[in-house]
């Protein structure tokens, strides 16, 4: 099928790459020039597991770049949108850049065209999309619009595409359904996974995902509900931590026997120093949002909001208490990115936590094993990087571990003693136990967990709200 992606952030080039490794004749579009000239020279702008590969395979045979999008809408059946939908002032979706491509493609259409919303987007935006293509001059029989979410997590994008749990199509029109059945074939019958040359299936993908076809508004709920859920369960958890905390329970034991009630299942509840990134925060903002506006005050997530914000204070208040006073403390710092497996720093509770403890006087030297130079591009030199976490620890006062990296997992705990001006660690992910710190002789404090004082015990001071 031709297809075109209009869009070439995130969502957009990982889809463009894997409906090109689906067999599909892909142009995938955006109006920054240099960006396309990059991707036109081979070079890759995300750092995501198997993006490259599919880019080197299908550039300039499956999947083409341009900035012309007259000619892609005019060449394509399916058109898909994948935008930015950045956070506006009062928590809304900023929709002003899916309005514009709307608008380019209705002065485009030049016979029937199925467009894909792709783009996290409130409940009626299909909607508004039909309307704006009418008022721009389509016929309505022209188009139909589709709302066909997109589930994928960074990290492990191209994985989460091409094996996903399920896949939503929400649309009106039979014919555009069938479309989308025709798009999405090679993972509906399975063939995909059976190709020789198939980007390796997770462990626990089940195959064919389901596939659920439903109304234009049922889809675009779907997708704000499943990810406003998601930041419930985890504030859900970081909550249970601090309770954990006052009573001298353990969240990660506490964690286990919630986790394996099936009903419940133990993904998405490690407590920590709460979510970052550019969907959950905007996303739980957007969906209270868009409630409010068809008449629900959904306040669950306001106090979804809240304990994630919370959490990052929580753990400002563990690092004064583990060292007295913090101006002047040299901190090592582990972890820049908004969690593992990524560069991208955007919301990251990492970053927000160091302007905290820059602000309080602490100089800090940070590593992250992908997120460096992104992290560069918004604290420039008011931190030093260092190239890996023995650099970062060398005469720090402590070291944070704000990632959950799997290296950081797996430190020399006794070299990293040895560095340390104090033999302090405070973990904001939980990536150790603390019988392996107390065998190396630091001092832990970790979240949910009573901190373990080696050096000399302080009496117990749960930290307060
Ligand atoms: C999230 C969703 O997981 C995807 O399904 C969705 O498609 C995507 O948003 C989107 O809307 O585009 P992503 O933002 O890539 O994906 O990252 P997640 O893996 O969900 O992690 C989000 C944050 O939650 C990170 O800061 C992570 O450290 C934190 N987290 C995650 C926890 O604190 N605890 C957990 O148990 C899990």
């Amino acid at each position: 099928m031709r297809i075109a992606v209009i869009g070439s952030g995130y969502v957009g080039l990982v889809a463009a790459a894997c409906l090109a490794e689906l067999g599909h004749k892909v142009i995938c579009i955006d109006k920054d020039r240099e960006r396309i000239a990059a991707l036109n020279e081979g070079k890759t702008p995300i750092f995501e597991d198997y993006l490259q590969e599919l880019l080197d395979r299908h550039r300039g045979t499956n999947l083409r770049f341009s900035t012309e999008l007259r000619e892609a809408v005019r060449e394509s059946l399916i058109i898909l949108i994948a935008v930015g939908t950045p956070i506006a002032v009062d928590g809304d979706a900023d929709l002003s850049h899916v309005e514009a491509v709307t608008r380019d493609i209705a002065c485009a259409v030049d016979g029937y065209k199925v467009i894909v919303e792709k783009s996290t987007v409130p409940v009626y935006t299909s909607a508004w999309m039909e309307r704006a293509m009418v008022l721009n001059g389509c016929e309505r029989e022209e188009f139909d619009v589709v709302s066909n979410p997109e589930f994928l997590r960074e990290g492990s994008a191209v994985k989460d595409f091409l094996y996903p749990d399920r896949i939503v199509v929400g649309s009106n029109s039979e014919r555009a359904l069938a479309h989308l059945r025709e798009m999405y074939a090679p993972l509906i019958d399975g063939s995909y996974f059976q190709r020789a040359d198939a980007v390796p299936k997770p462990d626990r993908a089940d195959i064919p995902p389901v596939y659920i076809e439903t109304s234009t508004q049922s889809a675009e709920l779907i997708k704000h509900a499943c990810n406003a859920f998601l930041a419930m369960k985890i504030s859900f958890i970081n909550a249970v931590a601090n309770v954990c905390e006052t009573v001298g329970a353990d969240i990660e034991d506490v964690c286990k026997g919630i986790g394996s009630d099936t009903r419940i299942g133990p993904r998405f509840l490690r407590a920590g120093i709460g979510y970052g990134g550019s969907c959950f925060p905007k996303d739980v903002a957007a969906f209270r949002s868009a409630a409010r506006k068809h008449g629900y005050r959904f306040e669950l997530l306001d106090e979804v909001h809240r304990i994630n914000q919370q959490q990052r204070h929580r753990f400002m208040k563990k690092v004064r208490m583990a060292l007295w006073t913090l101006k002047n403390k040299k901190l090592a710092v582990l972890g820049l990115a908004f969690k593992d497996g990524t560069d991208d720093v955007r919301e990251s509770p990492a970053i927000d936590i160091i302007k905290g403890l820059i602000q309080e006087g602490c100089q800090i030297t940070a590593f992250d094993p992908a997120a460096m130079k992104r992290a560069e591009e918004v604290m420039g030199n008011s931190i030093a990087y260092a190239p890996d976490p023995y650099a970062a620890a060398k005469d720090a006062d402590a070291l944070l571990i704000l990632t959950e990296w799997r290296e950081f997992a797996n430190l020399d705990l006794p070299r990293m003693k040895q560095l340390l001006n104090y033999p302090i660690v405070l973990d904001g992910r939980n990536l150790y136990s603390p019988a392996d710190m107390a065998k190396a002789g630091l001092n832990y404090y970790s979240m949910g967990r009573a901190p373990l004082e080696i050096s000399h015990p302080m009496p117990i001071r749960p930290v307060a709200e």
